[in-house]
């Protein structure tokens, strides 16, 4: 079973494509047309933007997914604008990490919200996926990406870029919110 990712980041697509790679399915990058504008409010608004993008160009089962770090004492913030929160990846991490300097609720998490969309373009599942943790005062490790060397995970004592990416794989909200997709494509029979 082939499933459009409402992505156009072939990264993205190989990456999701080695989680599932004992399920009869395959990931593929949207048609040619796929630009999709995301202005949502939430992370469920631009998942389903994504989704109903790539959709209108491929007309089949599609996936989309838009995830950030909520951090608590910055009322949620990075959020929608992780990926844009500074210039570049250090940026981002330095305007957190003062942004939280003298905070005492270090509690933060990663969020993934992902939409799956069968081929008549309904909605067949939304599901945000959680990754539960707190900000540490400096960064710590060099695996991963974005927020991870500051993500500290919940009953750890390991930031997010301090495990493997199997290790990774077991507990991101990313993986979480596949866990359920997969276990939902797996109820329905399509060719
Ligand atoms: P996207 O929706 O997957 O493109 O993610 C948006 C932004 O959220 C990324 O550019 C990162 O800054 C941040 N982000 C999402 N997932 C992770 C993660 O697993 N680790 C670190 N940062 C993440």
């Amino acid at each position: 079973m082939k499933i459009v990712l409402a992505s156009s980041n072939p990264h993205k697509v190989k990456e999701i494509n080695a989680i599932v790679e004992s399920e009869n399915i395959e990931f593929i990058l949207p048609p040619e047309g796929f630009d999709p504008e995301e202005n949502g409010t939430t992370f469920e608004e631009n998942s389903l933007i994504k989704a109903q993008a790539a959709w209108e160009v491929s007309k089949t089962w599609v996936l989309a997914d838009d995830s950030g770090l909520c951090i608590e004492a910055l009322n949620g913030a990075p959020g929608i604008h992780s990926a844009r929160y500074a210039d570049s990846p250090q940026e981002r991490i330095n305007r957190v990490l003062s942004e939280m300097e003298g905070k005492t609720n270090r509690k933060a998490e990663f969020k993934c919200c992902m939409t799956l969309l069968n081929p008549a373009g309904e909605v067949a599942l939304s599901y945000t996926g959680i990754c539960k943790g707190s900000i540490i005062n400096s960064q710590k490790g060099t695996n991963g990406f974005g927020y991870d060397p500051i993500f500290l995970l919940e009953n750890s004592s390991k930031t997010m870029a301090e495990l493997s990416e199997e290790e990774k794989n077991k507990v991101s909200h990313r993986s979480v919110a596949l866990q359920r997709v997969l276990a939902f494509l797996r109820t329905v029979t399509i060719s």
